[in-house]
């Protein structure tokens, strides 16, 4: 989604912003620009396209002590220089994350008021109207204040005003916005990236937050009244945002995944004591789980679900955001809900948990970005220790979120008792050798490169599987879609003749997944359906030994216990969609159309 970067104190060269926003490259972009103080007038810079097409137009020596800067990625109107952002009227510049849903209406009024617009974006109504109540008000702290009354959406904003040479201005409401301190300079960013390098001090901030900044004060504000604030540190530092040798973040992210995984189970998992799960809070008063989230997090709670049936007993439902928050929601007082969420900034699954919260139902958080939204606004939180995902596709996040899942069916099954204790001591000792496997399939790069070479010209590709193969389907055919623009869906595999098989012709890559031996030989039942209509059948299994051969290629996951089967199995659907988004040319990091966080719904 779009990125902000603001600074304002001691001089310095404008690449102090486009530094910034290069730090936001990875949530996808497809305009940027840059406002700054020149000579006492504000000097707006914006350019279609890459960062570099910017940096081209700029003069990164020129020197200033306020300025802001924007790579928007387009909503209201096309991806063009006109549309991006910073948008100057009158007297006031802005950059905007985020989304207003009455710009329309505001619009009109503003052109019955002799304003006229010069691009197509709702964020230009915030510098028209900014302008407008100015020319009476002459407070731009009051009239921040008033603006935030007219706006209905969601809006992180850095404002400069051309009558204020020393401050910067910044207003924040259901997008995020933090706020960096040194002692003598102080930035905006909408994600932490942007200014890891050059401080460690934060400020979060609420909605309705908003601020003035000078190089040595914050003031900060809300409704009307100042407000204290707490100076944070972040929690990950620059390095998190280095590719350490890797040709992409992805690759690296997905080879950080043993490490992820034994950095989030850890404190869990216990050995010696009593029950060999602790430190979780007791979910067994629950008759009923309800999992939210949207995308890769969604798939992640589909792989829950499973778990939490099968060992926990708890009846478990899992519902898209975007779709939730709209739906006749049914929510029962002895139900948890639990939203997941990499990012932690998801407008639809931020929704989701406020309708939860509002109905007075306990809510749970599974979170990575630790201060995010959601974990803030959650009941409880669990947090996932995959550190900053930078790659815009999940990979190291999503297994995180998988694991923890896997810990809290456990958890409750054991407190549960419908779990035995032998079964248990199996699990903690298998827990040990997960890292070392996802480490073996990390390293089969080959077989990868070979399916993806294979099937790279297909227009096609279709994912089976059943149960929890199914959900391990969806994740494999979603990462594969967006990175690599091949098209691709997953089927549950007993659904294929009820329609979809008619697809299935000479040399259509089908990638079946067996790994529930109670239902595989169903599944291969359905593979021998599509191999007999001529598919191309990539078969990924734990099962070492088949009495006659029904695919093309096979990839055998190590054997482990079935709890942790889905962070083994994912591996070759990582690296295959990786590999083939390689091969195609494609830009893995960062996809065409898509964001890292979806702040807007
Ligand atoms: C796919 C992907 C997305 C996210 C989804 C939710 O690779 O990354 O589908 O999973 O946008 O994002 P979070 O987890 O930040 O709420």
């Amino acid at each position: 989604m779009c990125g902000i970067v603001g600074f304002v104190g001691s001089k310095k060269g404008v690449r102090v912003l486009t530094e910034g926003l290069e730090r936001l490259e990875y949530r996808g972009y497809d305009s940027a620009g840059v406002a700054y103080l020149k000579d006492g007038k504000v000097n707006v810079v914006k350019e279609e396209g890459k960062l570099s097409n910017l940096k081209e137009k700029l003069n990164l020596d020129d020197e200033m002590t306020l300025g802001i800067g924007h790579t928007r990625w387009a909503t209201h109107g096309k991806a063009n220089a006109t549309n991006a952002h910073p948008h100057k009227m009158g007297k006031f510049t802005v950059v905007h994350n985020g989304i207003i849903e009455n710009y329309n209406v505001l619009r009109s009024e503003l052109e019955k008021k002799g304003y006229v617009f010069k691009s197509e974006t709702d964020t230009e109504v915030i510098c028209t109207l900014l302008d407008y109540m100015y020319k009476d008000d002459k407070d731009v702290l009051s009239c921040i204040n008033k603006l935030n009354k007219m706006l209905d959406g969601s809006y992180a904003l850095g404002i400069i005003c051309e009558d204020d040479k020393d401050n910067l201005y910044l207003l924040k409401n259901k997008s995020p916005l933090i706020v960096g301190v040194n002692d003598n300079e102080k930035y905006i960013a909408s994600d932490a990236p942007a200014i890891l390098d050059k401080t460690k001090k934060n400020i979060i901030l609420d909605d309705g937050d908003y601020a003035r900044l000078s190089g040595d004060k914050v003031e900060l504000f809300n409704d009307g009244k100042k407000k204290e604030y707490q100076i944070k540190e972040f929690m990950y530092d620059a390095d998190a945002i280095d590719k350490k040798g890797y040709e992409h973040f992805m690759l690296k992210e997905m080879h950080e995944q043993p490490d992820v995984f034994k950095k989030t189970t850890n404190p869990y998992l216990k050995e010696g004591v009593e029950s060999l799960l602790n430190n979780m809070p007791d979910f067994t008063k629950y008759n009923k789980i309800r999992i939210v989230a949207c995308g890769s997090a969604t798939h992640a709670g589909l792989v829950g679900k499973c778990m939490l049936e099968e060992y926990a007993n708890v009846r478990t439902v899992v519902d898209t955001a975007s779709e939730f928050r709209y739906n006749k929601q049914f929510l029962e007082d002895d139900e948890l809900v639990i939203v997941i969420s990499q990012s932690g900034e998801t407008a639809d699954t931020f929704e989701a948990l406020k309708i939860a919260n509002k109905n007075g139902n306990d809510t749970l958080g599974i979170i990575n970005e630790k201060g995010s939204s959601i974990a803030r606004e959650a009941k409880m939180v669990l947090y996932t220790e995959a550190g900053k995902e930078i790659a815009v596709a999940t990979t190291k996040a999503y297994s995180a979120q998988v694991a923890l899942l896997t810990l809290i069916a456990l958890n409750i099954a054991e407190n549960k008792k419908t779990i035995n204790k032998k079964e248990m001591i199996k699990i903690l000792e298998d827990s040990k050798l997960v890292p070392g496997y996802i480490e073996e399939l990390l390293s089969m790069s080959d077989i990868y490169k070979t399916i993806a070479e294979e099937i790279k010209d297909q227009n096609d590709i279709f994912f089976i599987g059943r149960k929890i193969d199914y959900a391990l389907a969806q994740e494999g055919s979603l990462k594969l879609k967006e990175i690599s623009y091949t098209h691709s869906e997953a089927y549950a595999a007993g659904e294929l003749k009820h329609g979809t098989i008619s697809l299935i012709e000479e040399g259509t890559p089908v990638i079946a997944i067996v790994t529930d031996d109670s239902i595989a030989p169903k599944t291969i039942n359905n593979i021998k359906e599509v191999k007999t209509r001529g598919a191309n059948v990539i078969y990924i299994t734990n099962r070492k030994k088949e009495s006659d051969i029904f695919y093309d290629r096979r990839i055998i996951v190590p054997e482990v216990h079935k709890v942790f089967e889905p962070l083994l199995t994912i591996i070759p659907l990582q690296m295959t969609a990786y590999y083939l988004a390689k091969i195609k040319g494609c830009p893995i990091d960062q996809p065409r159309n898509l964001a890292k966080s979806v702040t807007v719904e």
